[in-house]
């Protein structure tokens, strides 16, 4: 995974040959199996771990949700039946890949350091500009959060602004990105908090690398 525009990226916390997510209900289960795991493996040499946690954890309309550090809703993007997102993030046959790899998946994971205390000192009008979509999902134009917002009614981006979050991320609504995300909020105290980005896709081109490189200059950047 090459670095991108803006990532001031800390070798401790890069690379590694193993990712293994562990994750659970209850806190003090996922530690256990951590420190279970690990004696297990006593060869293996821990680079970085992590805990996170998904404020509001809940299933909509077959979609999973939660809150972010940034307290806006997450996860409406994603598809929401079993078949939309094998096919966004289960490798095919048909890619060229090892035989092993297929119905395998390739998680992207980022650990997102995020200017919260910034962040909340913007109006939350503010704050809903650089993402696009209310706090609760609503698009800006009006259309519920479940539904298609109508960009092309919007070609200057008056109500949903060019370079917020959501515009750039899908700009086009009958082909979303495919990827499925699936983030968790981080706090490790003095400020250190944010979201332990994550996302499945079965084409790392298609998937997460084209959707980050059209986000670059997005307004997120430099909110606050
Ligand atoms: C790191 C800080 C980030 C924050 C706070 C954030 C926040 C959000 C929020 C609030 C939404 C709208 C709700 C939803 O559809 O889930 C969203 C959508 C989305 N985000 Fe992010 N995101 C972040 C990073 C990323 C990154 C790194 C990527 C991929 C490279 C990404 C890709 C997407 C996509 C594809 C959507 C769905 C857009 C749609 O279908 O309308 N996000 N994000």
């Amino acid at each position: 995974m090459p670095a991108y525009a803006g990532d001031l990226l800390d070798p401790r916390q890069t690379g590694g040959d193993v990712l293994v997510e562990l994750s659970g209900h209850r806190g003090v289960d996922v530690r256990t199996s951590t420190r279970v795991l690990i004696e297990a493996v006593p060869k293996w040499m821990l680079r970085w771990q992590l805990q996170g946690h998904r404020p509001d954890n809940r299933i909509h309309e077959g979609k999973a949700l939660a809150r972010n550090p940034f307290h806006f809703t997450e996860g409406f993007g994603n598809p929401s039946t079993g078949r939309e997102i094998t096919e966004r993030t289960a490798v095919r046959t048909d890619q060229g890949e090892p035989t092993w790899g297929v119905g395998g998946t390739y998680q992207v994971v980022r650990i997102v350091r995020l200017a919260t205390e910034l962040w909340d000192k913007d109006t939350v009008e503010e704050q809903v500009q650089i993402i696009g979509r209310q706090r609760d999902g609503r698009w800006l134009d009006g259309a519920p959060a479940d539904e298609d917002p109508n960009f092309a009614a919007d070609p200057q981006g008056r109500l949903t602004p060019l370079d917020s979050h959501v515009r750039l991320a899908a700009p086009d609504r009958r082909n979303p990105p495919p990827l499925v995300r699936r983030s968790y909020s981080y706090d490790r105290g003095n400020g250190d908090n944010g979201l332990i980005f994550s996302c499945f896709q079965r084409d790392l081109a298609k998937g997460f690398e084209s959707v980050q490189k059209r986000l670059e200059g997005e307004a997120m950047e430099y909110c606050g």
